[in-house]
């Protein structure tokens, strides 16, 4: 079943193997964050494990990011939500036709988690989509796959911290902003380029920031967590 909680703090679960991840997820109670399961941990532990996270009362963003043909995205996201998660995503780039099955395959379920859409990957530059086909800068074509996502009935996407502010004023209130790419202002950047702290990025219009190793290699990761939602509530206040 899924726990409301109010938290706008989704914990990226990045670990190698599930005892690492259990004992973060035992230092923190679900009405301080949500948790967001990838590809890596999925792959290596299966739902088994989506749904033991899901049975200790946590909010999950199974974050597998699905693109294939219609038919094929919208039964992966119906077997996503029988896990019970709160958040699944698709490839905008998958296409209106996709986007609209998976939608529509999940409201045929009744309670459904919430479906966003990944748009450019941050980690492609101008030169990198520009060689796979795609026309104008990363920021032109993230905004028009925005925009097809929230016409296909999508509830968001996920977006770098920097888009947040564009994609606010062009989608307006309701369209949901999961922003990673976050880093309080005294932590190491690690493999992030272009960060925000918590409070800007909250300032700058998102609803949910996806927040890793500043909490998961923290040498106290409670302590971090509660730091960052302190900084969170008082930008949202
Ligand atoms: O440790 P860190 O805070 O960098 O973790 C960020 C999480 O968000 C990771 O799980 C990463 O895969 C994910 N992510 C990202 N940038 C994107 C999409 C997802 O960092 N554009």
């Amino acid at each position: 079943m899924q726990q409301p909680n109010g938290s706008r703090i989704i914990v990226a679960l990045d670990f190698p193997e599930a005892a690492a991840a259990f004992d973060l997820i035992g230092r923190i109670a679900p009405d301080q964050c949500r948790l967001k399961i990838g590809k890596e941990m999925f792959t290596r532990l299966g739902p088994d494990f989506v749904r033991e996270v899901v049975a200790r009362g946590f909010d999950v963003f199974l974050d597998l990011k699905f693109h294939d043909i219609p038919n094929t995205v919208a039964a992966s996201c119906a077997a996503a939500a029988e896990l019970g998660v709160w958040m699944i995503n698709v490839h905008a780039s998958g296409g209106r036709r996709m986007m609209e099955a998976a939608r529509e395959r999940l409201e045929v379920a009744g309670a459904r988690p919430m479906l966003v859409a990944v748009t450019i990957l941050t980690s492609l530059s101008g030169e990198d989509i520009a060689e796979v086909g795609f026309q104008g800068t990363p920021e032109e074509n993230v905004l028009r796959l925005a925009r097809v996502a929230q016409e296909a009935g999508l509830d968001g996407v996920v977006c770098s911290p920097r888009e947040t502010g564009a994609l606010r004023a062009r989608l307006g209130t309701d369209f949901r902003l999961v922003t990673p790419g976050v880093r309080p202002a005294n932590s190491a950047d690690d493999d992030q380029r272009r960060v925000m702290t918590p409070g800007d990025a909250i300032r700058a219009g998102a609803n949910y920031l996806v927040i890793g190793r500043p909490i998961t290699a923290a040498a106290n990761p409670t302590e971090a967590l509660r730091r960052i939602a302190a900084e969170v509530s008082q930008a949202s206040a």
